[in-house]
């Protein structure tokens, strides 16, 4: 992440702007909702169409399905930089944190890094799961105002720490983490570096080999486009062959052109890198989905579209800002990723604990913005579908409200 490009921009926008034409919920509204979940284009839409016509009509060809899913893992692994084994098809986010995190080797009295804080509840939980089950340290790091911590998570390794777990962009406030020297420290210490993608994937720029990100959970209703129930887990081959699943079924196994039912014996050999992880039969609807929205977000390059959607949302930033609104993190800097937040970090979800920003809310819902209130802030979350016109109708619709109650008052 953190690449821009600067070559081809002005081919890219162009592209860009012909993609956004593709969505018809973002002509329909000013769509700032990508960190609950993304729009589907009218490509995806009609693929997944197909696949129910198919189904109803008992015409389902299963080798054709497979086929499907290898090119679905495939194009991820492309979005990434990674194998295509090196990724195993997951349902959500939690279930690539839990794989990783319950099948590591551990030892009572290794440790995990986490900052909590900064996290979604599904990337604590399961570190207390496997604290309980394998008598291992839980070490609980502060945020620093919203950032990751990094230089103190470098800090906190000790000869202990096998693991180190963060959120690549935080899903509120949504400042992005500094992976490279994490990542960095991390490889040199022997420690497995576990992101949750969730806020980055399919809108920044991830290339996992020079993140030196060791493995990587994400799922596919956010930047991937796709729909809730289908997730990916990447994880580098040699962390992945130092793992033992804790879950097995034949997917994991290695039995050649076997058929999908088929069983060889007692003795068996695990699937290489992250494909042991693979269980049974797939979410093939969620990644017909997933399969033809990543085609559209490769054929742009996530490098365009991270360097079209942080330009945006540093506009969005600063020209909230100007407006004199409490903009989290202040002024646009290097921890814009793809969202804005304003207001004081605190524990509303769906709604504030302070009534101005409600009210704003509530302006903005009203006039066709899609937003959320996260961690009691407003959330504003941009990808590849929003443009210019949006963050400007977002501004003048703040603009609008702060003169009415100027006239109120
Ligand atoms: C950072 C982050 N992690 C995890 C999740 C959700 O996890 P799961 O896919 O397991 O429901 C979200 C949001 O839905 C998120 O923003």
């Amino acid at each position: 992440m953190g690449k821009t490009t600067t070559g081809n921009h002005g081919s890219k926008e162009t592209e860009i702007a012909k993609l956004r034409t593709h969505f018809p919920g973002a002509e329909k509204s000013v769509y700032m909702n990508v960190a609950a979940r993304g729009l589907l284009s009218k490509e995806t839409r009609a693929a997944v169409d197909e696949y129910l016509d198919t189904h109803a009509l008992g015409a389902s060809d299963k080798p054709a399905m497979f086929k499907m899913i290898e090119q679905t893992r495939a194009r991820f692994a492309r979005l990434i930089n990674a194998a295509p084994d090196e990724v195993a098809l997951t349902k959500n986010i939690s279930d690539g944190l839990n794989m990783v995190a319950a099948s590591y080797p551990w030892k009572a009295g290794d440790n995990v890094i986490i900052v909590p804080e900064l996290e979604h509840a599904n990337n604590f939980y399961p570190w207390l799961n496997v604290r309980e089950r394998h008598k291992i340290e839980v070490k609980s790091l502060p945020g620093a105002d919203g950032h990751m911590p990094v230089d103190a998570i470098i800090d906190a390794i000790d000869s202990r720490t096998r693991m180190v777990s963060v959120s690549t962009v935080s899903f509120s406030p949504g400042f992005r983490t500094k992976l490279e020297p994490l990542g960095a420290a991390c490889r040199k210490r022997d420690v497995l570096l576990l992101v949750d993608g969730a806020q980055s994937v399919g809108i920044l720029d991830t290339d996992v080999k020079k993140l030196k990100v060791d493995a990587l959970a994400t799922s596919t209703q956010k930047g991937i486009l796709g729909f809730y129930g289908m997730g990916f887990l990447y994880c580098s081959k040699e962390w992945a062959e130092r793992m033992t699943p804790v879950y097995l079924a034949r997917f994991g196994v290695d039995l050649g052109d076997l058929n999908e039912a088929a069983m060889a014996g007692e003795k068996y050999r695990l699937m290489p890198a992250a494909k042991r992880f693979d269980l049974g039969n797939y979410n093939f609807l969620g990644a017909v989905a997933a399969n033809t929205s990543l085609k559209q977000l490769l054929d742009i390059g996530t490098p365009a579209i991270e360097a079209h959607v942080v330009r945006l949302t540093r506009r969005l930033a600063d020209g909230l800002l100007q407006l004199g609104l409490p903009v989290c993190g202040g002024p646009s800097g290097p921890h814009i990723a793809g969202i804005v937040s304003v207001g004081k970090i605190g524990k509303g979800h769906d709604a504030s604990e302070d009534p101005t920003l409600d009210a704003l809310y509530r302006h903005l819902s009203k006039n066709g913005v899609i937003l959320s209130i996260r961690r009691g802030m407003l959330r504003f979350a941009l990808h590849v579908y929003n443009n210019d016109a949006d963050v400007e109708r977002v501004l003048d619709l703040t603009r609008a409200w702060q003169s009415g109650r100027s006239k109120v008052a």
